[in-house]
């Protein structure tokens, strides 16, 4: 019982840790929106695959939106599958850098 205790709350802290990740702009600049910018870089495109669908601007929404959504992609709770993908792939402080990049965006 004690050590389920301790291990609350250590997932306790790790999750608050987590919502503390400070977004970088320019970490995100110089190598993670390289995987972003084949979708989201084009105004008015859309993707193919899985089926023909319009890609939302992402630059200049609001970092908390975008971490939102990156996180909701990566839970599961929004399900586009070629967003999940990626999303699934990115760490906290991915999305954060993300987040802090697109949302200076114009
Ligand atoms: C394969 C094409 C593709 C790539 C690559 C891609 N996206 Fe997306 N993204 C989409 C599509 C399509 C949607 C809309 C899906 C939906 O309606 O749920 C979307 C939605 C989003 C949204 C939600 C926008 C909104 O208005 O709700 C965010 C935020 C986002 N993408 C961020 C990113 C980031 C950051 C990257 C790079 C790490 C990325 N995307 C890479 C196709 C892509």
């Amino acid at each position: 019982m004690k050590k389920l205790l301790a291990l609350l709350v250590l997932a306790g802290t790790a999750n608050y840790a987590a919502a503390e990740v400070v977004g970088n702009a320019k970490a995100a600049a110089d190598n993670k929106i390289a995987q972003c910018v084949g979708c989201h870089g084009i105004a008015g495109y859309k993707s193919v695959f899985p089926e023909v669908y319009s890609v939302p601007m992402i630059g200049g929404q609001s970092a908390k939106y975008i971490e939102s959504a990156l996180n909701a992609y990566k839970k599961g709770d929004r399900t586009h599958p070629s967003m999940r993908g990626i999303a699934m792939s990115l760490s906290d402080q991915d999305i954060a850098d993300l987040a802090a990049y697109y949302s200076q965006k114009k």
